[in-house]
């Protein structure tokens, strides 16, 4: 029988009038509903006979009641084909209620036992077992442990595991689980087989295999106790060569757990396999993380270094995600947070402390503004810590991960560092081996430090991003910040309290350019609230939120001349390089509404900035970036991409013009980086000659290309490569042809490098690349079923506003389409281009009545998935 929980799981409701109402609202999951589980597991024995076209699964469960009730024991399973359920040895008829195998116990404790056949081959949700290149892999987290076998899949059961692999050994010879391979052997018709164990008890979402013809790049490391940890990164035999950088950061994140958070890790070896075909990033599964390849595989001259940096920030991540996360799980996923969150703070600790903190800081913020302020202003809003969903994949957003590490870092600002230690300490030690909540983090916090964190909790329950109005008032030597807060609404929350917010200030002298009195940290608590400071002895500017100490927008009042000070000398380069940004933002929107395009200010800023003997490269090229398009758009009301576009571009060309000659200086200088050398200071010369070589194009395109065309053609690595190549795409014209068709030639073989080709394509500005990017998708390397491909067009595609929002609406049809189209094949994949589809309120009517058009075209489509139901629901909503 063929036992499809989601199908039953459907409440009919008709759920908008006017639209076709074929459409089945998948009921809502409610945080407040969390019931514990009814009966655990503490053991499962797993036998896979792997086969891609049909794998054979039996499970052994041993199952406990828990607490005192009569109910039976309900097991999740989706696409599996049941061929026998046993309890206690003795063969027993299944009974299905909501989707769900029912199996009635008598005793305190019973051994359940079920067979399933399932289809890896036709797997292409990449969800439970699939094949991917010829490996077979698995990928549970949240839900997929049930479309392996049946199980109560959710992650507050935590079981010790044993896993027998079995399959045939030319074409599967290596076999890996979690934990410690404890036995081998050879089977029968070419078969052979490999048990392992996992010691560890653990929620069924970190549960992995992966079977293939894989090659190990093999290192160890000696923890601080003195144990010795077999390091291996798995991958095709071919890619080794590729794979030294991610062991470096392995071996780095090991030692830096040590030493900052004092956590050691805890098995005898700790495998990475890298895989073509993943719906995320990669996975924490408990001693064997799966990794897209796009997260493991780099060298200079096919990875850029954000790409190269990118490897080792997810690697560090998915190790740490050993404590947090593994060690300590989540209850409900309603706390996704609590590891999530946890995790990108730590893995961006880490990154901060292998790099520079102030560029870090600066790409953290940059990557919060693009992708979590607009989801936090928009109709799919949610706190950190929702309380409701769908279907939990949607919740795997910016606010969850990027929001979430933000409110982590507002606690350590707020206790300070030892205090927070002294916090994550106890949770850990607290809470090993248990599925807790977001409470018992804060719990822990304000138990180890004494500090009352009541009212910072609003953190986890509200949502939006909180505006901070801030004016400074002086008056007889003295100076007095008024702070004033407000929380906007968002879907479900209209009324919002006051939230604990804090602030790092400091007074700048305007004469004397020096910090007046020490940074302090002001803790705005209140709907308003006046902080004075004591004997201010000259004009002062302030510099507000330095380092970026909370997740707000601030809007201060400013005084002539005030910004460009900040952006020319605040000691804190953070600071600075905001003043840079709100500089440029003033002037860029002051056009867009209608102003003359002013761009003296800011082309002096640029120029000073790029002059400057003190700032080094990689600041400077963050510096020099101007606001992005989109990020313009959040900012006004009912925007025109259009002019958005036009408006920017001329700035570009002011710049590209007035500092020709800076710009020339600082790319050529720029040029003299070792390509070799992946230093700081060589990573920052590489991206400071990519956006000089950009504002050089958009002031002379002649000039831009003739630059580009020689950059391209001596780029010794994809840094310089993909730069150049990006710019002349951007001219367009021959030459812009002739480097793609090189580009193609040259990588043809190396995915993850056609990738950027399809990906530099679909990011061209205007109106015209729709066509392209209509053209690509029929070419005979685009695939829709391999998620980084998908990724690689359609996502940038609908992040390059120029493109997406065509005036005749022909992309939102495009996006609608594809979405519609990858939502047969993989429903997680699809979901995540909705989002830009729902930003609707941000644009202008016409462009608005188009883009809720697409969105209801969506949802006439018959058999749409859940992923994609809620996620277009909501958006018009
Ligand atoms: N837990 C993974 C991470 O952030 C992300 C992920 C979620 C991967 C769901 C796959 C599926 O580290
Ligand atoms: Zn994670």
């Amino acid at each position: 029988s063929l036992a499809s929980a989601p199908d039953t799981a459907l409440v009919m409701l008709d759920i908008r009038p006017g639209l076709e109402a074929a459409a089945a609202a998948p009921a809502a999951i409610r945080r407040e509903d969390y019931r514990a589980p009814d009966w655990l597991v503490p053991e499962v024995a797993l036998s896979f006979e792997l086969d891609p076209a049909r794998t054979i699964v039996k499970a052994r469960l041993s199952v406990t009641r828990n607490g005192e009730h009569d109910r039976p024991l309900r097991l999740d399973g989706e696409e599996l084909e049941l061929l026998g359920v046993r309890v206690d040895g003795a063969a027993v008829e299944p009974r299905f209620e909501d989707g769900r195998l029912v199996v009635d116990l008598a005793g305190p404790a019973a051994v359940v036992e079920t067979e399933v056949a399932i289809l890896p081959d036709k797997n292409s949700q990449l969800m439970g077992l699939y094949a991917s290149g010829g490996i077979l892999c698995t990928q549970c987290e949240a839900e997929g442990f049930r479309r392996i076998t049946f199980f109560p899949d959710r992650p507050d059961v935590l079981s010790r595991y044993t896993v027998r692999l079995s399959a045939d050994q030319h074409a599967f010879p290596i076999l890996l689980a979690n934990g410690n391979p404890v036995d081998s052997g050879i089977g029968p018709g070419g078969s052979h087989w490999a048990l392992w164990e996992d010691p560890f008890p653990k929620p069924c979402y970190l549960f992995a295999i992966v079977a293939g013809d894989l090659a190990c790049n093999q290192d160890s490391f000696r923890t601080a106790s003195g144990r010795t940890v077999d390091l291996g990164i798995w991958v095709r035999e071919a890619d080794l060569p590729k794979t030294q950088l991610a062991m470096q950061a392995l071996k780095d994140a090991f030692a830096w757990d040590e030493r900052v958070y004092g956590r050691e890790y805890d098995l005898d070896r700790f495998n990475i396999v890298a895989v073509s075909d993943f719906n995320f990033g990669a996975m924490e599964n408990k001693g064997l993380n799966i990794f897209n390849t796009r997260y493991v595989l780099a060298d200079p001259e096919t990875a850029t270094d954000a790409d190269i940096d990118a490897v080792a920030a997810v690697v560090a991540h998915e190790y740490f995600h050993n404590w947090s996360g593994n060690r300590v799980t989540c209850r409900d996923w309603f706390q996704l947070s609590l590891k999530e969150g946890l995790t990108v703070f730590r893995d961006q600790g880490f990154s901060e402390d292998m790099g520079s903190e102030a560029v870090q800081r600066i790409d953290q913020v940059r990557t919060l503004r693009a992708a979590q302020f607009p989801e936090d202003a928009g109709p799919l809003a949610h706190p950190i810590r929702p309380d409701s969903y769908m279907e939990i994949a949607n919740f795997y957003t910016a606010t969850v991960y990027n929001k979430g590490a933000e409110v982590i870092r507002m606690m350590r600002t707020i206790l300070g560092p030892e205090r927070y230690r002294k916090g994550t300490d106890l949770y850990f030690e607290r809470h090993d081996g248990q599925a807790v909540t977001c409470e018992d983090f804060v719990r822990a916090m304000e138990d180890a430090s004494g500090v009352d964190l009541g009212q910072f909790r609003r953190w986890y329950s509200q949502a939006g991003t909180p505006k901070v109005h801030a004016r400074l008032e002086q008056k007889d030597g003295k100076a007095a910040l008024h702070l004033r807060q407000d929380v906007p609404p968002t879907p479900g929350q209209e009324a919002k309290k006051p939230m604990v917010i804090p602030l790092r200030v400091a007074l700048i002298g305007a004469d004397s350019g020096r910090e007046l009195g020490p940074e302090r940290t002001v803790l705005l608590t209140s709907a308003e609230q006046v902080e004075p400071f004591a004997e201010v002895g000259e004009p002062a500017f302030l510099s507000i939120n330095r380092g970026f100490s909370a997740p707000v927008v601030i809007e201060a009042e400013r005084r002539p001349g005030e910004i460009e000070a900040l952006a020319a000398s605040d000691p804190d380069s953070f600071a600075r390089y905001e003043a840079g940004q709100e500089l440029m933002a003033r002037d860029l929107l002051a056009a867009i509404r209608g102003a003359d395009l002013r761009t003296d200010a800011v082309v002096a800023a640029v120029g000073a900035t790029l002059r400057s003997n003190q700032l080094d490269p990689a600041f400077k090229a963050d510096a020099i970036a101007l606001p992005a398009e989109s990020q313009l758009i959040e900012k006004l009301n009912r925007a025109d991409p259009g002019r958005v576009h036009d408006v920017r571009e001329a700035m570009r060309r002011a710049i590209g013009q007035g500092l020709s000659d800076d710009l020339s200086r600082a790319h050529m200088a720029a040029g003299g980086a070792d390509p070799a050398s992946l230093s700081g200071e060589a990573k920052g010369q590489r991206r400071l000659r990519g956006a000089t070589l950009a504002l050089l194009g958009a002031g002379d395109p002649k000039v831009g290309e003739a630059l580009a065309s020689r950059q391209y053609a001596g780029a010794r690595t994809m840094t310089e490569r993909q730069s150049a190549l990006m710019t002349l795409a951007m001219l367009g014209g021959d030459k812009a042809e002739e480097a793609l068709g090189d580009f193609y030639a040259r990588f043809e073989d190396d995915a993850l490098v056609i990738d950027k080709w399809f990906a530099v394509q679909a990011s061209v500005p205007g109106e015209a690349t729709l066509e392209k990017v209509e053209a690509l998708m029929r070419h005979p390397a685009f695939t829709m079923t391999n998620p980084n491909r998908l990724r690689a067009l359609a996502g940038n595609f609908a992040s390059t506003p120029s493109a997406f929002h065509r005036a005749d609406g022909a992309g939102y049809d495009w996006l609608a389409e594809t979405i519609v189209a990858a939502d047969k094949l993989n429903p997680q994949t699809a979901a995540r281009f909705v989002a830009p589809l729902g930003r609707w309120r941000r644009i202008e009517e016409g462009r608005a009545a188009k883009m809720r058009a697409a969105l209801e075209r969506i949802l006439r489509e018959p058999g749409l998935s859940k992923d994609v139901f809620e996620l277009a629901s909501k958006s018009l909503g």
